[in-house]
């Protein structure tokens, strides 16, 4: 029989691409999502590509009514935990809220594992738990949680530890944590893809307002790092590489032995601002306005990923260049900008 997963967040960036992967290796998926960063249309836009339309429940993750009813429905079989907030700036402004959502989604799902005998979490945690580490590249057995610059960071730590408690404690509970590096990119079809309501934090959203006219240029923040243009390097990650990750997890999870497991999922390699500035032009036959600007607070010259722990294990090795995810998120946003 298929196995069913409960996936949290499944309407959001990363959720979406992971829900059309693991419908496309057979899993039943449940999707639980309120909509407060994503659109009712995009279950559609799941079902226009796979065929299949996963079943749906609007509601908060915290909702302990509606998670009871779906895990006494339903017998699943593992968790991805998406569902959160993620605008690092808001997290500083509203901590309590980032602490609340973050945090008490998780602890209602452990509360439903244990009572409903769901024995596998996965849980997208970030690149940004080692904090102000800066020996590279990161590897999962580095120290973690210090000097971490924010309350979403913090979060994301937090819930690290929370996880490795509640599996250490438990018997037979088995839980992934996944730590991201830069995910950018959109699906083939331009149907699914990342359209932040804000100004952006990270360059690729960034990049793509610009791009389209919503903002008139691109300021990088510094260009005289110790990198060999200037500019600080990230390891971005196609979205349907970082998706495919968690299909591979999960064939992982459901066999596992071991409590918990920690994977870097992001590419190994590292591009600077200006090496995707450039990508990005060339894909796509524009020329993006930028200017030079200062640097910003608390951004670190370089940060890119170990692999080699999720390939030994997991068998993961990403497929997509930089210039495939500049031409696949200019193509979603062209399709999709003036549409909310
Ligand atoms: N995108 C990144 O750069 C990045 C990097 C590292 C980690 N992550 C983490 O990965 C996860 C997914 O990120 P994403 O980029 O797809 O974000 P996203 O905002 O696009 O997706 C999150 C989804 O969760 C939903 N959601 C939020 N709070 C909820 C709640 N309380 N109950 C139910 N649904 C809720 C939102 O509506 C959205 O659809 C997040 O936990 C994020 O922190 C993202």
């Amino acid at each position: 029989m298929n196995k069913t997963v409960l996936v949290t967040g499944g309407l959001g960036f990363i959720g979406s691409h992971t829900v059309l992967d693991l419908l496309a290796n057979d899993y039943e998926v449940i999707i639980i999502d309120n909509l407060v960063n994503s659109h009712i249309e995009v279950l559609d836009h799941i079902a226009t590509i796979s065929g299949k339309k996963p079943l749906f429940f609007e509601a908060d993750v915290r909702n302990e009514e509606v998670l009871n009813k779906i895990f006494k429905e339903y017998h699943i079989d593992a968790i991805i935990h998406f569902a959160g907030l993620k605008a690092v700036g808001e997290s500083v402004k509203k901590p309590t809220l980032y602490y609340d959502v973050n945090i008490n989604t998780t602890l209602a799902l452990l509360k439903m594992m244990k009572k409903y005998n769901c024995h596998n979490i996965i849980f997208s945690s970030s690149a940004t738990v080692y904090g102000e580490s800066r020996e590279l590249p990161f590897t999962e057995n580095m120290n973690v949680g210090v000097g971490i610059k924010n309350p979403y960071g913090e979060t994301k730590y937090i819930n690290e530890l929370l996880l490795k408690d509640f599996a250490t404690s438990e018997d037979d509970m088995h839980v992934i944590l996944l730590r991201y590096f830069n995910p950018i990119g959109a699906h083939k079809s331009g149907l699914l893809g990342e359209d932040p309501k804000d100004i952006p934090n990270n360059l690729m959203p960034y990049v793509l307002k610009v791009a389209v006219g919503e903002l008139d240029h691109l300021t990088v923040f510094g260009d005289d790092y110790d990198t060999p243009d200037g500019t600080c390097i990230r390891d971005y990650i196609h979205v349907l590489d970082l998706a495919h990750g968690h299909v591979l997890a999960l064939s992982k999870i459901l066999g596992m032995k071991d409590k918990c497991e920690i994977y870097n999922l992001g590419t190994g390699k590292g591009s600077s601002v200006l090496e995707i500035v450039h990508a990005f032009n060339n894909v796509n036959h524009i020329k993006l306005p930028y200017v030079i600007g200062p640097r910003r607070e608390g951004d670190a010259a370089m940060s890119f990923a170990s692999i080699e722990k999720a390939r030994k294990e997991l068998g993961f090795e990403p497929i997509y260049t930089i210039e495939d995810a500049c031409l696949d998120a200019f193509n979603f946003i062209k399709k999709h900008v003036g549409k909310e």
